[in-house]
Parts: structure tokens; C-alpha cells; sequence
């Protein structure tokens, strides 16, 4: 089945161009890393897969059906209960504790207070965090934002888990955790899309895509 299909899709901003025309399956299942040089559109084209920007052209599709990008109702509907997001920024609450920051978006969606507890747990455990549950956000280091920021992203058990340069500030020992976490739970069925400058981290995926200049350059399967 198909989780994500992008059709001609193209991003405008001002005069400049961003996206050109981009074509894009995503089955279930798949670790798709998207590689290429800065600029060329990686972000802009995970954000549109995230139905949190809207193309200037083109369709998209999520699990076979189109998106009404003038739904926002819907589009948090299917944001909230299906796609985990890592970004490249990214935005914790600085107010609250770790363990809140990871449970936040499962309370929302309804999930019992201590499940969600124990679940934030077993995650930051599983990122390293283990014993610095009780800090602000403050009073970490910024690659242990970046691990918050993906446990937060894990807790509702998303379908699809779209991540922007998720180990970008990780030492080696944490880019290795995250992504073994990330096999884990592909091979447990999440679906991953993962923009990533690193050309070994993209050999651990399933699918490389390689970006120049708003388009689809290269599509292979490892
Ligand atoms: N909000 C915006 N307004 C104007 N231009 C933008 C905006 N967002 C992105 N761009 C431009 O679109 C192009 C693609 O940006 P994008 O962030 O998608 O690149 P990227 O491949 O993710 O780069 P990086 O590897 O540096 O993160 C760049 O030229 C950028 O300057
Ligand atoms: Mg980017």
C-alpha cells in the first residue's frame, strides 16, 4: 500500500522556484533516506509530505486519499494520529520537564496519563536519557534536544515518521542509537522518510533519493 504519493508537485516562494515538479511513491514499510546539497528542497518537500506546508501545485496523497490542503481540521487529524515529526529545529517546550515534553503529544490524543508516563520512559531510556527525565529543556544539551525532540516524535506510534536530519547535532555513539531505533521500529512496520547530509546514514536506509535543485535527481532501492 501507499503511505505517501506526491504528483507534480511544485513550491513557489516569491519568484524563486523551491520545488519543480516532484514525483514521489512512498509504500508501507519503506526507510527512504532523501539526500542532497543544502538548498536543494529536501525540507521544503518534507514539510509538504507532513501536510504542514502546501504545495503552489500538485497533488498529494496520504494512505490513497487526497489532501485537501484547505482542510485544517483534517490535515491536524491525519498529522496528530499518523506522522511522527523530527525537524531540523527542534521545538520543545522549554517550560516543561523532559518526560512531559515526550508525553505531551499522547495525552492529546487521548492516551491515559501513566501509559503515556511509561512510555516517555521506556523511550528516553532507549535514547540515552535514562535519569534526566525531570529536566527542562533547558538544562540539556542540544543533541539531547535533538533525542527528545524524536522520542516526542515515537510516542504515538506513527505510521509514517518523517525526520530532518535527525542525528544533525549527535556524536557518533547517539547518531548510532537513533539509528538503530529507527531500524527498530521500521522493522516493526513504521514507515520512515529521513533527510540526512551523511552519505553512511543513508546506507542504512532502504531507498536513496537524491535532491538537486528542487527535483528528483537519482531514486534507488539498496
Ligand atoms: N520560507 C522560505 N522563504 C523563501 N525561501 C525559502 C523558504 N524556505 C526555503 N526557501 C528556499 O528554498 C530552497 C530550498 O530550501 P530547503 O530548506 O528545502 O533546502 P534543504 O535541502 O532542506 O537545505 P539544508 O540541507 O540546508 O537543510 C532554498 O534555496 C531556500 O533558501
Ligand atoms: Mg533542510
Amino acid at each position: 500500500m501507499k503511505v505517501l504519493e506526491l504528483k507534480g508537485i511544485k513550491k513557489s516562494i516569491g519568484q524563486e522556484q523551491i520545488l519543480k515538479g516532484i514525483d514521489l511513491h512512498v509504500s508501507m514499510g519503506e526507510f527512504v533516506a532523501v539526500v542532497g546539497a543544502s538548498g536543494s528542497g529536501k525540507s521544503s518537500m518534507l514539510y509538504i509530505m507532513g501536510l504542514l506546508d502546501k504545495p503552489t501545485e500538485g497533488e498529494v496523497f496520504f494512505e490513497g486519499e487526497k489532501i485537501d490542503f484547505s482542510n485544517d481540521v483534517k490535515l491536524s487529524q491525519i498529522r496528530n494520529k499518523k506522522i511522527g515529526f523530527v525537524f531540523q529545529f527542534h521545538y520543545l517546550l522549554p517550560e516543561f520537564n523532559l518526560l512531559e515534553n515526550v508525553m505531551l503529544p499522547a495525552i492529546k490524543l487521548g492516551m491515559r496519563k501513566d501509559e503515556a508516563k511509561e512510555r516517555a520512559y521506556e523511550l528516553l531510556k532507549a535514547l540515552g536519557l535514562g535519569g534526566k527525565e525531570g529536566r527542562k529543556i533547558y538544562q540539556i544539551s542540544g543533541g539531547e534536544m535533538q533525542r527528545v525532540a524524536i522520542a516526542r516524535a515515537l510516542i504515538n506510534e506513527p505510521s509514517l515518521l518523517l525526520a530532518d536530519e535527525p542525528t544533525g547535532n549527535l556524536d557518533s555513539k547517539n547518531t548510532q542509537a537513533v539509528m538503530n531505533i529507527f531500524q527498530e521500529i521500521n522493522a516493526k512496520g513504521t514507515t520512515i522518510v529521513m533527510v540526512t547530509h551523511e552519505m553512511d546514514l543513508a546506507f542504512r536506509s532502504k531507498r536513496i533519493v537524491e535532491m538537486r535543485d528542487g527535483q528528483v535527481l537519482s531514486d534507488r532501492l539498496l
